[in-house]
């Protein structure tokens, strides 16, 4: 194994294989470049040709050889990296590793064959062909995205992948068919036209079938989607963006629609910078790979209740995530696949004229100057948009709503603050409450801590994993600890939930990262001088938090002139420093 890693990393040379994520210029005998992992102006990404690495010296602080590049940028496990720079380098993977060929790469071929398999029926079937000419598909891109038909047979595609050599049992792991009670097998994917789905380096690993409406017995679902194997994870892709992602960039905005026909409409329809969520909610997952393409979403799913619902969700997660949200209104058509199907042209111009997401919140709880019924549905409605305000990441933006906001309705910006200011947001912000989305996000903060709180944290939580008997020492300091994290810190004490994945991910790093720092070989009287000291080092952190949200509400309090509040503030203010100084 070792020395196949070594001949590929001896063929390809880093230096030029990073060019194309980055443009990368001579610094002295190393490179640099922008960083492509994170956003910054000045270039704090080296290259080194003589050892034949990279280092991030910037807020990812990371660093490794080709292999770990690859990985990292496209999200890859190490099989899958080792698999396409063997191509890239010319040399023969399924010599090297028989064991992961079997693991991993067979998935592939597999989900390969499969396509070409559904490709070839579609030829054969009259009325899939029929079907897609009647959703106004034209052959270019049903040529172009390999879409292809399963027949109605109960084990067509099973036979034939077996008559390729291919074993039943890795068939089954591709997740294309499952057994039945009798012990027999049968294709996942009847009589449905399928839409291959591709890995963001544009490899099959799974389907999407849509049934045919005249096979359509209404007992399985409308789509059918493989299961999730090895390769194939249905919240971390999103469907054409293996195509859609340099169109994204160079736009510097991405469409995000729900189905695979709205993607393909659109496409079709010359509105390249699109991805298709495949009907799943957004995931950070799907935040992170659009986050390296753009900063600015612009969503667009489907013009119903459970649409809405998920566009306001998406704007959530998205501001949270730092992008700039927008929405694209479909006026009356269904999807945007129907509004490409019978206007032409028309998802271009409705994306160009994509409005603030804040826009879309004026308009659905009917912010406008005298079409409220009264004043008690008036002060219903400004609340929820003033909510909605309060949960913006800046205070820029903030400001600018709330003039804006007060301008529309008719009424004083220090008034709409001071109701502003009496709103609590559910724990971790809107429509996001208890999800795993949420869980998801913190758990990402802990474990990649960007503020100083947040390495405190981190570096408790490793100690309390390391020596469970700290935990009891944890739950007089909860008060210290973000609201939204408790959650989290608390199934961690309790052992609670462990088998849950975003938690299971969380130990698992802390794990990785205590075995590289030999913790837990570290004396006992160390960890508990060290948790101590982390404990007081957490309260100190947040009570400079207050600190700063006092000051916060004395400016705010002057502004409007309430000088009774400015002292009380004060008090709490002078209270809260006299305990930082001790
Ligand atoms: P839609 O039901 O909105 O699909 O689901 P659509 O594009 O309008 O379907 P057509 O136009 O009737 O063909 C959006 C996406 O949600 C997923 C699919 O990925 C679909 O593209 N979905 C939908 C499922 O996974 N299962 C379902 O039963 C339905
Ligand atoms: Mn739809």
């Amino acid at each position: 194994m070792d020395s196949s890693i070594q001949q590929i990393k001896d063929k390809l040379d880093i230096v030029d294989f990073i060019r194309q994520y980055a443009v990368v210029q001579p610094a002295g005998k190393n490179f640099r470049a922008l960083c492509p992992f994170h956003k910054e102006k000045t270039p704090s990404f080296i290259i080194s040709p003589d050892r034949q690495t990279w280092h991030c010296f910037g807020s990812c602080s990371e660093g490794g050889d080709i292999f770990q590049f690859l990985m990292k940028y496209e999200n890859l496990e190490f099989y899958e990296a080792l698999k396409i720079l063997a191509e890239k380098a010319g040399i023969e993977l399924k010599k090297i590793s028989p064991m992961d060929h079997k693991q991993f790469g067979v998935l592939y071929d597999i989900n390969n064959s499969a396509k070409d398999f559904f490709k070839k029926q579609l030829e054969k079937s009259k009325e899939a062909e029929q079907y897609l000419k009647s959703r106004g598909l034209k052959k270019e891109i049903i040529e172009e995205f390999e879409i292809g038909f399963s027949s109605q047979e109960f084990d067509h595609l099973t036979v034939y992948l077996i008559s390729l050599g291919y074993d039943i049992k890795d068939i089954e792991r591709a997740g294309l068919n499952f057994k039945n009670e009798r012990g027999g097998y049968l294709d996942r994917f009847r009589g449905r036209i399928m839409f291959p789905i591709y890995s963001h380096l544009g490899k099959a690993v799974a389907f999407s079938g849509r049934i045919l409406p005249q096979f359509d017995n209404g007992e399985m679902g409308k789509y059918v989607n493989s299961s999730e194997t090895p390769i194939f994870s249905k919240s971390k892709i999103l469907y054409g963006f293996h195509k859609s992602k340099n169109f994204i960039r160079e736009e510097k905005s991405a469409v995000l629609v729900e189905g695979q026909m709205d993607f393909l409409m659109c496409w079709q329809d010359g509105l390249k910078n699109i991805a298709a969520t495949s009907g799943t909610a957004l995931t950070l997952d799907h935040l992170t790979s659009l986050k390296r393409q753009t900063n600015n979403l612009i969503f667009c799913f489907d013009n119903d209740e459970a649409g809405f619902k998920a566009i306001e969700r998406g704007i959530d997660m998205a501001q949270a995530a730092d992008f700039n949200a927008k929405v694209l209104v479909l006026k009356d058509y269904k999807d945007p696949g129907e509004a490409a199907e019978k206007s032409p042209g028309i998802m271009l111009k409705l994306a160009k004229e994509a409005g603030p997401a804040m826009e879309f919140y004026f308009q659905k709880y009917n912010i406008i100057k005298g079409k409220q019924k009264d004043i008690g549905e008036l002060k219903d409605n400004l609340r929820l948009v003033l909510g909605k305000i309060k949960n913006l990441a800046s205070p820029i933006e903030q400001a600018h709503w709330l003039k804006e906001l007060s301008y529309k309705i008719g009424i004083k910006e220090e008034a709409l603050i001071e109701e502003m200011n009496k709103i609590s947001l559910p724990v971790g912000g809107f429509g996001i409450k208890k999800s795993a989305v949420n869980k998801e996000l913190i758990i990402k903060k802990i474990i990649q801590p960007s503020s100083r709180r947040d390495l405190i944290i981190y570096k408790l939580v490793k100690l309390v994993v390391i020596k469970n008997n700290l935990a009891d020492h944890l739950s007089g300091y909860f008060d210290y600890f973000p609201v939204d994290y408790l959650e989290i810190i608390k199934s961690l004490i309790e052992k609670r939930n462990l088998e849950d994945e975003t938690l299971a991910n969380l130990l698992h790093s802390i794990s990785m990262q205590s075995s590289l720092e030999h913790i837990a070989a570290t004396g006992e009287e160390f960890i508990e001088a060290e948790f101590k000291e982390l404990l007081r080092q957490l309260k100190k952190e947040h009570l400079k938090e207050e600190k700063e949200r006092l000051a916060f509400g004395i400016k705010e309090a002057e502004k409007i002139g309430d000088e009774e509040k400015v002292l009380i503030i004060l008090k709490e203010l002078h209270e809260i420093s006299k305990i930082l100084e001790e």
